[in-house]
């Protein structure tokens, strides 16, 4: 599905090892972003995402956004950019963030949409049944983080 550079292509799969930028983040929602303007921008990552060879989940709740996105580092390095423009959200904190050769975590997501109460499992699911040690000790050490801040209490105040 991807090449060994994360570009989508006809040779190889999902589970290749490439040479991949992974950048996860929390940040809160601005003033009047709701589900439906999280849609909108879920519909348009999709679309955008899937021609740069970006993967990733995104998950929204209690005006926090928790997002993993994954892919090519020239593609990732140019929407980081673009997320710190972005006014429709603040405060953006990096959780992780790295350049491997490894395989992807969610190779056939082009942005999906997470329930906050699911990213727990969403994630444990992905250690689970990660055999990339990169990606396993990443998956950890995010864990430990949500279990140490709860979602919900990062949205308040
Ligand atoms: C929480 C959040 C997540 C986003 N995720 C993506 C994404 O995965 N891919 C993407 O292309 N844009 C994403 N965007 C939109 C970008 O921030 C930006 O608006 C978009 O890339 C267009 O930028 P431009 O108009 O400056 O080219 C996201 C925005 C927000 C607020």
């Amino acid at each position: 599905m991807f090449d060994e550079y994360g570009f989508p292509g006809a040779e190889g799969s999902g589970h290749a090892e490439q040479t991949l930028e992974m950048f996860v983040y929390c940040s809160r929602a601005a003033e009047g972003v709701d589900d439906a303007e999280v849609g909108r921008i879920i519909t348009f990552s999709q679309a955008r995402n899937v021609a740069r060879g970006i993967t990733g989940v995104l998950v929204f709740g209690s005006g926090v956004f928790f997002q993993w996105v994954e892919g090519p580092p020239a593609e990732v390095e140019i929407l980081i950019a673009d997320l710190h423009r972005d006014t429709r959200h603040f405060d953006i904190v990096t959780l992780d963030r790295g350049i491997e050769k490894r395989e992807r975590l969610y190779p056939n997501w082009e942005m999906e949409l997470v329930e906050a109460e699911d990213i727990r499992a969403v994630l444990q699911d992905a250690l689970d049944s990660a055999e990339d040690e990169n990606n396993a000790a990443a998956l950890k050490r995010i864990l430990a983080h949500i279990d140490s801040a709860p979602l919900p209490l990062l949205g308040r105040g």
